[in-house]
């Protein structure tokens, strides 16, 4: 697809990580914690074989199976205690920042700064995100009032791949003239839609946010500025991550408190069926451009699995990714929902020269797969 002749840049970057982390052998220890209660609770029913014994998590397998670490989060004391195991947010009155918004506005002054504009000069708002904290006013206007932006402002949902899509939505609005510069961020606080009482999945998902400027390469005053090449999205659909929280939940409220209402996958054929489709997407997407694999200097991929990544990028490249040709964050944060990609973007692109290509890609829920290809200026 030929690109419009205004081209458009990243400006700045921005990410909010929050100051607790919990590393894998505190949320085992606690999940194993619960684990004891539970069964010991239900030690009657269990051998009557009514219930199912509950089996303990362990640090091994998480960090063979994900390659995560540790993740930082919100509210430790509240997820790690095994009587609750959920985080523990103080009420907000509608009078203050919404946590949502108020993480959203860190990211969003550092990608302000980077790019070296002030609020005057944007004109819209995307919040793009897994989750959104409330129905409705947008969080994407309560971020752009606290931030003193003029213009629109709205929120949108595709789950992991929430911020590529993002990118590409205000990659077109600057080529159309609907905005000048648009402020994207992604506020994922990702502890919240976890079961953290799932053995299988209770050590995926850290807290962060992050936040970008897309404005025209023409008056950029960046100096750390990539030209989007090529935005390419996709969508299949697919049950295999899903969760079924929703406004309709009162009006079953059988379902109500049931784990469908947290996030819940079917991990195995989440990897089988998504790797394959990513590398085929970039893979084609670079053909089509031109552009041989290997004179890529860098493929940020959504983080979410190790073993995922380095399958992608291995059948994108043709051969073994170096950790610096595919670099990994989610060893210290987890999956981070749309935000990984990004955060991998931001930790690991300094050492661009101008002209210098690289790949960022997102991929998850929905499926949704989001593919960009980016050029130092
Ligand atoms: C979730 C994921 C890490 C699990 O890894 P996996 O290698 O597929 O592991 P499985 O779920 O098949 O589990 C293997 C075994 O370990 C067990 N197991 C699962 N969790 C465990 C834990 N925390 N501790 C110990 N054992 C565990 C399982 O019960 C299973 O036992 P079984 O073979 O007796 O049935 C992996 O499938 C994955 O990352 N998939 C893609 C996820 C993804 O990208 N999601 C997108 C979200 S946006």
């Amino acid at each position: 697809m030929p690109r419009a002749m205004q081209r458009v840049v990243i400006s700045g970057v921005g990410l909010y990580t929050p100051t607790e982390s919990i590393s894998n052998h505190e949320l085992v220890e606690s999940f194993n914690a619960w684990v004891e209660k539970y069964n010991r609770e239900n030690a009657d029913a269990i051998a009557a074989g009514e219930l199912e014994a509950k089996g303990p998590s362990n640090v091994e397998f998480i960090e063979k199976a994900s390659g995560i670490n540790s993740r930082f989060v919100m509210d430790k004391a509240g997820i790690i205690d095994p009587d609750r195991m959920a985080p523990r947010l103080s009420p907000r009155s509608n009078d203050e920042p919404s946590v949502m918004c108020e993480i959203a506005v860190v990211a969003a002054k550092q990608a302000i700064e980077q790019a070296g504009i002030t609020v005057d000069d944007i004109d819209a708002v995307l919040v793009a995100a897994s989750n959104m904290e409330r129905a409705y006013p947008a969080m994407a206007i309560e971020v752009q009032a606290a931030l003193g932006i003029k213009g629109f402002a709205f929120d949108m949902n595709v789950a992991c791949s929430s911020a590529t899509f993002g990118i590409q939505q205000a990659h077109d609005m600057v080529v159309a003239g609907s905005a000048r510069r648009v402020l994207m961020v992604n506020p994922e606080i990702c502890t919240g839609h976890l079961n953290f009482r799932d053995r299988d999945s209770h050590f995926i998902f850290g807290d962060v946010a992050t936040g970008v400027i897309v404005e025209a390469a023409e008056g950029c005053q960046s100096d750390n500025a990539f030209e989007i090449l090529d935005t390419r999205l996709q969508t299949i659909f697919s049950n295999n991550i899903r969760n079924n929280f929703g406004f309709l939940n009162r009006a079953t409220e059988e379902g109500i408190g049931q784990v469908d209402k947290l996030f819940v996958q079917e991990g195995r054929k989440v990897f089988r069926e998504v790797c394959p489709a990513v590398a085929e997407q970039i893979t084609t997407q670079l053909a089509e451009m031109n552009i041989a694999p290997d004179s890529l200097k860098r493929i940020w991929l959504h983080q979410a699995n190790k073993n995922m990544n380095e399958l992608i990028a291995k059948k994108i490249l043709g051969r073994e990714p170096s950790d610096e040709e595919s670099p990994t964050i989610l060893d210290e944060y987890a999956n981070t929902s749309s935000a990984g990609s990004i955060i991998a973007f931001k930790k690991h692109n300094e050492d661009f020269e101008p002209g210098e290509l690289g790949v960022l890609s997102s991929f998850g829920a929905g499926y949704s797969i989001g593919s960009i290809v980016l050029k130092r200026v």
